[in-house]
């Protein structure tokens, strides 16, 4: 997690120059964010270096973030830059190291860096990175479980076919409930790529024709979903990111695209189920605030149609960190276990000092296209992994693929 830049906060929770700062929690770090006069955003220990006073209540003014007790101001870099009850001409904020991690900004995210300096890479340059406001639709909500827990959950597309079904009309979410309706037991692979492991899905559509998915596990901690299904392969997909904020809490981010339009009023679909402090209104404490009637009548689970909710309970319910002994694994988890054999290699490669992969060092390794999701219809007569390959070669994949 400290080798890449990994999202650390909304771009919109502190909207302005000189704005209120904000608390976050992050690998287990209390930290917070400010942004300055002049726009940049600074990412500090929340803990005053002097006597450790929370720099959340501290005042965000010309360049930088000062705490209340004695006035110790900070810059962006973590620079001790006055310390007014020390005598004048004191040095003693010259010695003192206050944390502070890099910041950028793009798709409306803070993206921050908690490694090495010297390894600090470029921030990968996703097609979705800089696209304007209004063709980006951000949330986040914290999950009561460990980040990994929350992206198991992308990797298994055979839970499309039953956690998320609806038995009414009204309720249905997005993407082709049709065909994931066709095949519950889908065919599953996972392909180590560059950037992380290449998920592909092929459900029977007909006797002649694959339902055919593709989704990305991204390092180090995105699942690149194709949401919108078939239409999704011009219109943009989702991506979402586990983040964690310790062992045993996560945030999600669910960034939402469109390549060539604004999004919708009514593709804002989180806004509804996300509260203050980022907490989901259906959240565990509640039991998601399910609704035994609609689950006889209407939906698989009775907690509304937006699959965030039943995402969420699915892998909170679990309890924080699941003793993963007590597992039976199927056919439908290879997926889920050809990642988790990725992430223990990628562990393992730098326990033993080598670079992990998916670390952009040079521009043309930001080059990024081929972390794609595709979404099918392809005859049985094909191969799918064929297919793939060759869609992945065509440069405007995603016009082609349509199906
Ligand atoms: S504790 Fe922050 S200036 Fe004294
Ligand atoms: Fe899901």
């Amino acid at each position: 997690m400290r080798r890449y830049w990994i999202p650390a906060l909304l771009s919109s929770e502190i909207a302005e120059p000189d704005s209120p700062p904000v608390r976050v929690r992050l690998l287990g770090e209390d930290l917070v964010a400010f942004r300055d006069s002049e726009g940049r955003v600074g990412l500090l220990d929340e803990h005053c270096s002097h006597r450790g006073t929370s720099l959340f209540f501290g005042r965000n003014e010309e360049c930088g973030l000062r705490c209340i007790y004695h006035g110790w101001k900070y810059d962006i870099d973590g620079r001790i830059v006055e310390t007014p009850a020390e005598p004048a001409g004191s040095t003693l904020g010259n010695k003192v190291h206050h944390t502070a991690y890099p910041c950028k900004e793009g798709a409306g995210v803070v993206w921050s860096y908690l490694g090495p300096r010297e390894k600090t890479p470029l921030l990968p340059n996703y097609e979705w990175m800089n696209l304007p406001p209004d063709q980006l639709y951000v949330t986040k909500s914290v999950q009561d479980c460990s980040w990994l827990q929350g992206l198991e959950g992308e990797c298994d597309s055979s839970h499309l076919s039953i956690l998320h079904q609806a038995f009414s009309q009204t309720k249905r979410g997005g993407g082709d409930p049709d065909m994931y309706a066709a095949d519950s037991a889908p065919t599953l692979e996972g392909i180590q790529t560059g950037y992380g492991m290449r998920l592909i899905s092929c459900r029977k559509a007909d006797a002649d024709t694959i339902y055919l998915r593709v989704s990305n596990i991204v390092l180090p901690c995105h699942g690149f979903v194709p949401t919108g299904g078939l239409k999704g392969n011009i219109e943009g997909y989702t991506i979402h990111s586990h983040v964690p904020i310790d062992d045993k809490h996560s945030m999600r981010y669910n960034i939402h695209f469109r390549r060539n339009r604004p999004i919708r009023p009514e593709e804002r679909q989180h806004d509804r189920q996300i509260g203050a402090g980022f907490i989901k209104t259906r959240n565990l404490q509640n039991n998601y605030l399910q609704d035994r009637e609609e689950q006889k009548r209407e939906t698989f689970t009775g907690m509304g149609r937006t699959f965030l909710t039943h995402d969420s309970c699915a892998t909170e319910s679990m309890g924080p960190i699941y003793d993963r002994t007590r597992e039976h694994l199927g056919v439908s988890d290879i997926t889920v276990i050809a990642v988790r054999k990725f992430l223990l290699q990628c562990v393992r490669e730098i326990v033993s000092g080598k670079e992990p992969p998916h670390v952009i060092h040079t521009p043309d390794q930001a080059d990024l296209r081929h972390v794609a999701c595709i979404v099918a219809k392809i005859p049985t007569s094909q191969d799918p992994k064929q297919f793939v390959s060759e869609q992945l070669k065509k440069e405007r994949y995603w016009e082609i693929a349509d199906g």
